[in-house]
């Protein structure tokens, strides 16, 4: 029997924000990948687990030898197909040897918050990367959803949007710890959002 590496989408983080699927495969995995965040808060006791940590090609390796043995549930936030493990699993393992259990992207749920459609929005992520130039260049109507991080955190965004021809009245969303109690919302024009502290890990919608 060829065991498999089932990749689930846990959503934004609220519990209410995963597919009953995707409870069920945690629930019954044996082997459980996951930031230590996601184990303390998904993983059934007296299970194996690994915590996904810098060290990507350890976790990679530690997949590879448990999957002789068991299928390995691979938990990641939002969803599986934007900015996730699965690209590294997907070098590493086959896709016959790989299942994804899709999940609420955090961009997908930060449009619903602000009744907008993401059809026409170009989708970016600034977490641990820069964007190209073509990206942040300023176009009419354009619309963007920007994963962010500590480094490239909205204040920089702002500027580098500015710099590729933004207005500065240009519409801006701030969402984090979506789908969380303490969930925050905040609007700002684009100038104004060159001043704002905090919102490392958030999506920011930019509105032409
Ligand atoms: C490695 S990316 C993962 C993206 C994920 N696969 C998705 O579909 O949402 C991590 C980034 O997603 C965003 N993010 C994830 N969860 C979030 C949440 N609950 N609220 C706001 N932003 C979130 C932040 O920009 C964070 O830096």
């Amino acid at each position: 029997m060829e065991y498999k590496i089932i990749v689930v989408g846990i959503g934004p983080g609220s519990p209410e924000y995963i597919l009953p699927i995707a409870s069920r495969s945690i629930a019954q995995a044996k082997v459980l990948v996951g930031s230590q965040r996601a184990l303390n808060e998904f993983a059934p006791s007296n299970i194996v687990t690994k915590a996904i940590d810098k060290d990507i090609n350890g976790v990679l390796t530690f997949i590879g030898e448990a999957l002789h043995h068991n299928d390995v549930v691979v938990m990641v936030s939002g969803d599986p197909g934007f900015y996730s493990l699965l690209s590294a699993l997907r070098g590493k393992f086959s896709q016959s040897q790989i299942r994804v259990i899709p999940g609420i992207s955090s961009v997908q749920l930060a449009f619903a918050r602000l009744s907008e459609v993401w059809q026409d929005a170009q989708l970016i992520s600034m977490h641990g990367r820069q964007a190209s130039d073509e990206n942040l260049q300023y176009q009419p109507r354009k619309k963007l959803g920007i994963l962010t991080d500590h480094e490239h955190n909205p204040s920089y965004i702002a500027q580098q949007l500015l710099d590729h021809g933004w207005p500065m009245d240009s519409e801006v969303w701030l969402g984090e710890g979506l789908s969380y109690e303490q969930e925050n919302i905040k609007k700002f024009t684009l100038g104004e959002t060159r001043q704002v502290l905090g919102f490392t890990h958030c999506v920011m919608v930019v509105m032409a």
